[in-house]
């Protein structure tokens, strides 16, 4: 496959970046989006030119640490992530832009590269479940109703990579904290803090600029690991109940 690329380049935090073009030629159908920008910035330092700065860790779609905006689709035209996006789903001599997630939350460091530590900062502001230390309780002592476990286990499969808040037009995380919610909130061990978790965790988010949820959808729909939209209505439930199970 023949590619044009046009790709976000920023020499750090505060330089102002541009869209730079470059043309690549002898790409697998069977390659990974990363590998093809691998190949790319082997032939970059060929040349004695800077590699093209993006994130990835696992390269099994596990560790949501891949993001990247792919012809204005967050992760790409395919619902997986960048690094599980294969050549085959382009065609010979597409023109592909690639640029950082864009949010104020999530400042660009490098080329493609985003600072998402507010996801830490909002996950740490949750703080922790109450549990007794010692060995682990018998399986069997605390029945939780199989539609909650599956509804816990399912929000408990966000990645925390980003595309939510790339795809909305707010910038919003609160599909990323619905699901850290909800999974916590489904679980009777979560109950204990369930009012202080949620009050710390939406002051957070807001706090470090990601807008409100108006109920548009987009991040659904780009969530690699498919949390449905309705994570947000129990993150704003558990708001409007907050002082219910504050103890
Ligand atoms: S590199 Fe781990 S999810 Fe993509």
């Amino acid at each position: 496959m023949r590619l044009t690329l046009k790709i976000w380049r920023q020499a750090n935090a505060s330089a102002k970046g541009s869209m730079h073009t470059y043309e690549i030629d002898g790409i697998s159908p069977e390659e990974s989006f990363l590998e093809m920008l691998d190949e790319l910035n082997e032939q970059l330092t060929a040349k004695g030119e800077d590699p093209v700065a993006f994130d990835s860790d696992c390269r099994e779609g596990i560790c949501g640490m891949c993001g990247l905006m792919i012809s204005g689709q967050a992760h790409g035209p395919e619902v997986t992530t960048t690094c599980q996006l294969h050549m085959r789903s382009f065609n010979d001599g597409d023109t592909i832009t690639v640029e950082p997630w864009r949010a104020d939350a999530f400042p660009v460091v490098k080329d493609l590269v985003v600072d998402r530590s507010a996801f830490d900062r909002i996950i740490q502001s949750g703080g922790f479940i109450s549990a007794n230390t010692g060995s682990a309780p018998e399986a069997h002592s605390t029945p939780v109703p199989k539609p909650k476990a599956d509804r816990a286990f399912d929000a408990a499969t966000c990645i925390g990579c980003g595309a939510c808040v790339a795809a909305c037009p707010n910038a919003s995380g609160m599909l990323f904290m619905g699901a850290k919610i909800t999974h916590l909130g489904e679980l009777p061990q979560g109950q204990a803090e369930r009012g202080s978790r949620v009050r710390a965790m939406v002051a957070t988010h807001d706090g470090e600029g990601f807008g409100g949820c108006t109920n548009i959808g987009e991040c659904a729909a780009a969530c690699p690991k498919e949390i449905p939209l309705d994570v947000i209505s129990q993150l704003n439930n558990d708001l409007r109940n907050s002082g219910k199970y504050l103890r």
